[in-house]
C-alpha cells in the first residue's frame, strides 16, 4: 500500500463509522418507509436519530433541514435546480463561479439550456471569490449564489459568512457545497448565514454513496427525482439506513475532532511545503499561501505547479509509493485539465501536483515524503 496523500479524492471509512453502520446490514435491516411493523420502525428511527445528530452539528434549527442524498453530486443538483425550478416565477438568474466542482457548474449549464441565466464570476489570483463581485453581480431577478465553502483542487476557503450576509440582506438564497469542509473548517450554518448546504460522507471517513443537504426551513425545492415521495417529497427512494447512520457518525467525528484533526494536518502539510519550496524553487504554489494565510486554505491541502523537468523528477521518485493527484480526481475521469488552475491563469505544461493529508497520515509518512522530495531535487 503507498502512502496515500489525495484524501481530497476519498477517505478511509473510520473503524468508529464502520462500527457503527455494522448493525443496519443484517440486524436491523428494515425499510425505514415500512411503518406498521417494528423492523420498518427500528430502521426508521436509526434514520430520524442520524437526522438529528447532523442538524445538531450544523446548529441547524430543525432535523426536517437535513436531506439524505446519494451523495454531494444530487446535493448540488437538488439545491441548485431545486431552487431555480421553484423560483422560476421570481426570477431566473443564478450566480456562482469559475472555479466550482463540475457538479455545480454542470447543474447550472442544465439551468442555461432551460434558459436561466447564469454569471460565472472569476476568482481572484489566490482563488478567492471577491464579495464585491458578487455585489456587483446581483440583480432583481437573482434567485441564488452558489460559490462552495472549500475547493477541492487548491483548497482555498471562500469567505461564505460575508455572503450569507449579503445574500441574507438581499432576499436572495446561498448554497455552498462544503464537501471538503468537514473536519477541517466549522460548518454552522448559522455562523455562515448559508441557506443550504452540500455534504458527502466518503470525504470525512464515511461510506461512499450517501450524502445529504442541509435546507433551510421554509425554503422550498422542486424534487429532481419523480418516485414515492420520500424525505418530504424531495428526494423519493428507499433510505439508505447503514450509510445514513455512517454519515451521521461521520458529521459528529468531524465535529468533535475538529481542532486535533486540523492542528495535526495543518503540521503535516507545511512539512511538505517547505520540502517542496526547499528542493525546486522554482515550485509555484496555487491557492492562498498555507504558512501567511493559513486560514484561506484547508489545513490539508497543497496544490502546486512544476516547470516540467523538476515535476517529472518529482514524480518519478514518488513512483507507486506515494499516492498523489495530478489534478482533481473528478476531472481526470473525464481526461479535461484543470478548470480551476485554468481560472488561476496556469499555462499548459506545468506539472500539477495535489497532495492532501488526512486524520490517518502519520509524521513517519511524512518524513518519507519529504524525503523523497529532497532527493528528486538532486536528480531535476
Ligand atoms: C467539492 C466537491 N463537490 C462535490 C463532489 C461530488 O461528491 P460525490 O462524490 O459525493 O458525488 C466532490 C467530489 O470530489 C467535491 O470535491
Amino acid at each position: 500500500m503507498p502512502i496515500y496523500l489525495d484524501y481530497h479524492a476519498t477517505t478511509p471509512v473510520d473503524p468508529r463509522v464502520f462500527a457503527a453502520m455494522t448493525p443496519y446490514f443484517m440486524e436491523v435491516f428494515g425499510n425505514p418507509a415500512s411503518t406498521s411493523h417494528a423492523v420498518g420502525l427500528k430502521a426508521r428511527a436509526a434514520v430520524e436519530q442520524a437526522r438529528a445528530r447532523i442538524a445538531a452539528c450544523l446548529h441547524a434549527t430543525s432535523p426536517r433541514e437535513i436531506v439524505f442524498t446519494s451523495g454531494a453530486t444530487e446535493s448540488n443538483n437538488l439545491a441548485i435546480k431545486g431552487v431555480a425550478r421553484t423560483c422560476g416565477p421570481r426570477g431566473r438568474h443564478v450566480i456562482t463561479a469559475v472555479t466550482e466542482h463540475k457538479a455545480v457548474l454542470n447543474a447550472c449549464k442544465a439551468l442555461q439550456d432551460d434558459g436561466y441565466d447564469v454569471t460565472l464570476l472569476p476568482v481572484q489570483p489566490d482563488g478567492r471569490v471577491s464579495v464585491a463581485d458578487v455585489v456587483a453581480a446581483l440583480r432583481s431577478d437573482t434567485v441564488l449564489v452558489s460559490v462552495m465553502h472549500a475547493n477541492n483542487e487548491i483548497g482555498v476557503v471562500q469567505e461564505i459568512a460575508a455572503l450569507g450576509a449579503l445574500c441574507r440582506a438581499r432576499g436572495v438564497l446561498l448554497h455552498t457545497d462544503a464537501t471538503q469542509s468537514f473536519g477541517k473548517v466549522s460548518v454552522d450554518v448559522q455562523a455562515l448565514q448559508v441557506d443550504l448546504v452540500s455534504m458527502s460522507a466518503h470525504k470525512m471517513y464515511g461510506p461512499k454513496g450517501v450524502g445529504a443537504l442541509y435546507v433551510r426551513s421554509p425554503c422550498r425545492l422542486a424534487p429532481q427525482l419523480d418516485g414515492g415521495g420520500h424525505e418530504g417529497g424531495l428526494r423519493s427512494g428507499t433510505l439508505n439506513v447503514p450509510g445514513i447512520v455512517g454519515l451521521a457518525t461521520a458529521v459528529e467525528l468531524s465535529c468533535a475532532d475538529l481542532d486535533q484533526d486540523r492542528r495535526k494536518q495543518r503540521r503535516l502539510r507545511d512539512r511538505v511545503w517547505v520540502a517542496l519550496r526547499e528542493a525546486c524553487p522554482d515550485v509555484l504554489l496555487n491557492g492562498p499561501d498555507p504558512l501567511t494565510n493559513p486560514e484561506a486554505r484547508l489545513p490539508n491541502n497543497l496544490n502546486v505547479s512544476l516547470p516540467a523537468a523538476a515535476g517529472a523528477a518529482l514524480l518519478a521518485a514518488f513512483g507507486d509509493e506515494v499516492a498523489v493527484s495530478t489534478s482533481s480526481a473528478c476531472t481526470s475521469a473525464s481526461g479535461e485539465a484543470s478548470h480551476v488552475l485554468t481560472a488561476l491563469g496556469r499555462a499548459a505544461g506545468l506539472v500539477n501536483l495535489r497532495i492532501s493529508v488526512g486524520r490517518p497520515t502519520t509524521d513517519d509518512e511524512i518524513d518519507q515524503v519529504v524525503a523523497r522530495i529532497a532527493r528528486s531535487a538532486v536528480r531535476a
